[in-house]
């Protein structure tokens, strides 16, 4: 997944290259600066003496040191003054420079605190979207896994509304009795009812015929693998190999995988992805999941949020994933 958002303290975090929001002095201070300087040793400001210091928007690199990461990039974000100060262009040129220099050191993984929404007062959100909508650009054109460290949930905060259409819509559709047999295939699932039925049992909520007993057979994809329905699915959309797993915020080396083996079985995290971004209706996407033996039903609260923004037409996947992680499920892609 090339770009994930966790809770963590990004001093433990293992990847090429860290980066650390600092000042325009370079020589430490609080927040995750003063965390970076104490988990890294006292090397690292003795490199930071050596760099004059760095402009507000520009990006500077020094070692590692005592940190789990090769590089620490240090770059000053903007301080927040009600946002008629060119805060944005000045907070989006941080990650767009921290991205460069990491790539320019040959980085294939960096990790990013939530630059300016600390000390310097940047709203978390706003601070959030400026951040995703940089990352998201620099992975238009490159490959990197980019992982947004946040210290606390606050700073993952989906827009209100958002979140209160999903709960709503969680209230209204899930059932918790028997996550077991939710996650099963369709096929498991109409075997099991039938049994349950033949010993005179009722079928509880959760096993309420849904969608997928309803699904149109296809007797022409019938054999399909999943790998095969994905690229008939994609050729059906008229989009590129690219553009989908960019769009499903999947590692172009495991679409490969996909595309190659054609009895690949993907993660349901994976496979979900791959529906959202060919922006499949609740239909296609149970027959593309059923593929994989998987199936979105009303007993998992994970399937339940992917039900709702398919249902309701949303395939933003980074407005997805900032859902699912409010909802503390796991993010789809790889
Ligand atoms: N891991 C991950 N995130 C962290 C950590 C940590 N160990 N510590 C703090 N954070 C989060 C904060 O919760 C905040 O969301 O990092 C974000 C950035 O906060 P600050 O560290 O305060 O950075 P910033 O707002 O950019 O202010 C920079 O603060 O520490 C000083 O020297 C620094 O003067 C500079 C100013």
């Amino acid at each position: 997944m090339p770009f994930r958002i966790i809770r963590n303290d990004i001093t433990k975090i293992e990847v090429d290259a860290v980066v650390n929001a600092a000042n325009n002095s370079l020589l430490g201070g609080g927040g995750v600066d003063g965390a970076i300087h104490r988990a890294a040793g006292p090397e690292l400001l003795k490199e930071c003496r050596t760099l004059g210091g760095c402009e507000t928007g520009d990006a500077k690199i020094t070692k590692g040191y005592k940190m789990p990461c090769k590089y620490i990039i240090h770059t000053v974000g903007p301080i927040w003054q009600g946002g008629k100060n060119s805060e944005k262009e000045q907070l989006y040129s941080c990650y767009e420079k921290s991205l460069q220099l990491a790539k320019d050191y040959k980085c294939e993984s960096i990790a990013f605190p939530l630059i300016s929404s600390g000390v310097y007062g940047y709203p978390k959100d706003k601070a959030l979207e400026v951040a995703v909508s940089a990352i998201t650009d620099f992975l238009e054109e490159n490959e990197m896994d980019i992982t947004m460290v946040v210290f606390d949930k606050s700073a993952v905060s989906v827009s209100e509304k958002l979140i209160a259409d999903v709960r709503k819509y969680i209230d209204d559709n899930y059932a918790e009795e028997h996550s077991d047999f939710a996650s099963r295939s369709p096929f498991i699932q109409s075997n099991f009812k039938r049994t349950e039925l033949s010993k005179g049992k009722k079928l509880s909520k959760a096993m309420e015929p849904e969608c997928c007993d309803a699904l149109p057979f296809d007797f022409d994809t019938l054999d399909e693998s999943f790998s095969q329905a994905l690229l008939r699915m994609i050729d059906e959309k008229g989009m590129t190999d690219v553009q989908v797993y960019k769009k499903a915020n999947i590692d172009r080396r495991l679409f490969s995988k996909i595309r190659s083996d054609v009895n690949y079985k993907p993660k349901k995290q994976t496979a979900v992805a791959l529906a959202i971004a060919l922006e499949l209706d609740i239909f296609e996407t149970q027959k593309l999941l059923e593929k994989a033996g998987y199936t979105l039903s009303n007993s998992l609260k994970f399937d339940v949020i992917i039900k709702y923004f398919i249902e309701n037409k949303k395939y933003n996947i980074m407005e997805i994933n900032e859902t699912l992680f409010t909802f503390d499920q796991s993010l789809i892609g790889v």
